[in-house]
């Protein structure tokens, strides 16, 4: 892929930010002959573990056409991702009916027929893809179905690579920030002189690394040339398939089942049913599988909070020892050295957050990140649950969500510790803050990392 421009100019954009993946799409400039007026588009972004809609609209007209798209409206499709309903494919295409109901409403009837959809899957259905072709086929046939049903402009529903993802994230986050173009004061479109940022996705089956760099890539398959408004961009971008929070946390616990028969991830004094079907299932705990097992057996795990044997059972997780190249990040990947600022989404907010609001716990440098993590998962389930009574479902999973961030962050990407300032950003779309605004808040100027829970 050395040398693709992928050209994403005027005809602007579209840009769809969910928990699980970011997805930008060009909506494609025609001769506007209708009054200056709003036009919409609708973007499914169907990730491992949920599937959101987004409706963006943006003015029609000539000028504002490279203007800036904003979100109109979105809709959280009840249930799991499409990948869930392998099984039951029509089920998938079911899921999206309420929302695509709502769709019918936001938008005005009138411009129904004008009005692009698309679907774009992430690395659930990636993972599907391996496991099954035939299920994921089924699952995207169904969900096209249903979508071809709806009196907007459908122009499909399709997997994306880890390499668009990683890349229409970058090109998001940055296009959201105004880093590559900017409606002035004096009424006019320019080009703001700062950089871009990296931009760092943990999403439920896969983890995205992508920003601008000097250095050539050494495997193609990692770099992506772009142009935007005019300006050429060299970009590097990785996704990590089974390194979403997820599959990591599915991972983990098969490798200490392994290991241990016990999980030190897990806090003292919590203790669940696994069922092996489920824990197998995945390609991605494929190494972990047991030379034989009962599927429908159900095994009792017990955690014993103990921070130093996680933190070796998620060192497992990055394979060191092997690099073709003269750098690597980990899993003999090539990377050059991480570069400038970066943001991180999704998982790692949520991560990084809980640390800090329920814990208490500063996270500024990878050294206190680390001190965090330690903290967490040396906390018992009862000292957990005092700390934060309502977030039962995820509570037993944030040490190891946590040792997860930090490592790959440091040894995984190999941020440096005496460069790497960590920052917090909720970035709340309708508070009315302009974008400048909240990237000051959130960058400050020696920060190297803003966490972002969301855009707009
Ligand atoms: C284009 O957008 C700008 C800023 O949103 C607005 O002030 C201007 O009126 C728009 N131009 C037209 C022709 O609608
Ligand atoms: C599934 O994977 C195969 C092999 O990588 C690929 O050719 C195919 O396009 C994928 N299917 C979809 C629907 O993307
Ligand atoms: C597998 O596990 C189920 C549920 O515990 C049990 O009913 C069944 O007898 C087991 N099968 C074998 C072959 O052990
Ligand atoms: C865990 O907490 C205990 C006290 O509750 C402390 O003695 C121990 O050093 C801690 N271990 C780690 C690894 O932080």
């Amino acid at each position: 892929m050395a040398g693709k421009v992928l050209s994403l100019l005027p005809p602007l954009v579209l840009a769809a930010a969910g928990l699980s993946g970011l997805l930008l799409l060009c909506v494609p400039t025609r001769d506007v002959r209708e009054p200056p007026a709003l036009k919409y588009g609708i973007v499914l972004d169907a990730g491992s573990s949920h599937t959101s809609m987004f409706v963006y609209k943006w003015p029609a007209d000539k000028e504002n056409d490279t203007g800036i798209v904003g979100q109109h409206s979105s809709c959280d499709v009840q249930g799991g991702g499409i990948s869930s309903y392998a099984d039951n494919p029509s089920g998938a295409g079911q899921s999206l009916v309420e929302c695509l109901e709502q769709a019918l409403r936001d938008v005005p009837k009138e411009r129904h027929a004008g009005t692009p959809l698309y679907l774009g899957a992430t690395a659930g259905m990636r993972l599907l893809n391996l496991t099954s072709p035939e299920a994921s086929a089924s699952v995207l046939e169904a969900v096209t179905q249903t979508l071809t049903q709806y009196p907007f402009d459908f122009r499909g529903a399709r997997i994306l690579s880890g390499q668009d993802e990683g890349v229409f994230g970058w090109v998001t986050a940055n296009y959201l920030l105004e880093n590559f173009i900017k409606y002035g004061w004096v009424g006019r479109w320019f080009r703001p002189r700062k950089g871009t940022l990296g931009a760092m996705d943990l999403g439920g089956a896969s983890t995205q690394i992508t920003f601008e760099t000097a250095i050539p890539a050494e495997d193609p398959a990692n770099e992506v040339k772009l142009r935007l408004y005019g300006q050429h961009y060299r970009v590097y971008t990785h996704s990590f398939l089974c390194y979403g929070r997820d599959q990591v946390l599915q991972r983990l616990l098969a490798s200490a089942l392994q290991t241990h028969r016990f999980h030190p991830c897990w806090p003292r004094g919590y203790s669940t049913q696994v069922l092996l079907q489920d824990l197998y299932q995945s390609p991605c705990t494929e190494a972990q599988w047991p030379q034989t097992f009962n599927s429908s057996a159900r095994v009792s795990v017990s955690g014993t909070s103990d921070p130093v044997l996680c933190r070796d059972l998620v060192s497992g997780l990055f394979d060191l020892s092997s690099c073709t190249f003269s750098r690597c990040s980990f899993n003999g990947v090539f990377q050059p050295p991480v570069a400038g600022n970066f943001i991180a989404f999704s998982a790692f907010y949520y991560t990084v957050d809980f640390l800090r609001t329920a814990m208490g716990l500063p996270v500024a440098t990878l050294q206190q990140l680390e001190a965090a993590a330690m903290a967490i998962c040396n906390q018992t389930w009862a000292e957990l649950q005092t700390r934060a009574p309502r977030q039962q479902a995820r509570l037993a999973d944030y040490c190891a969500g946590a040792m997860f961030v930090q490592q790959l962050l440091s040894r995984g990407y190999g941020f440096d510790e005496r460069s790497f300032r960590l920052r917090l950003c909720q970035v709340a779309p309708s508070q009315g803050a302009s974008p400048d605004a909240q990237r000051s808040r959130c960058m400050g100027s020696s920060h190297v990392l803003g966490l972002f829970a969301s855009w707009f």
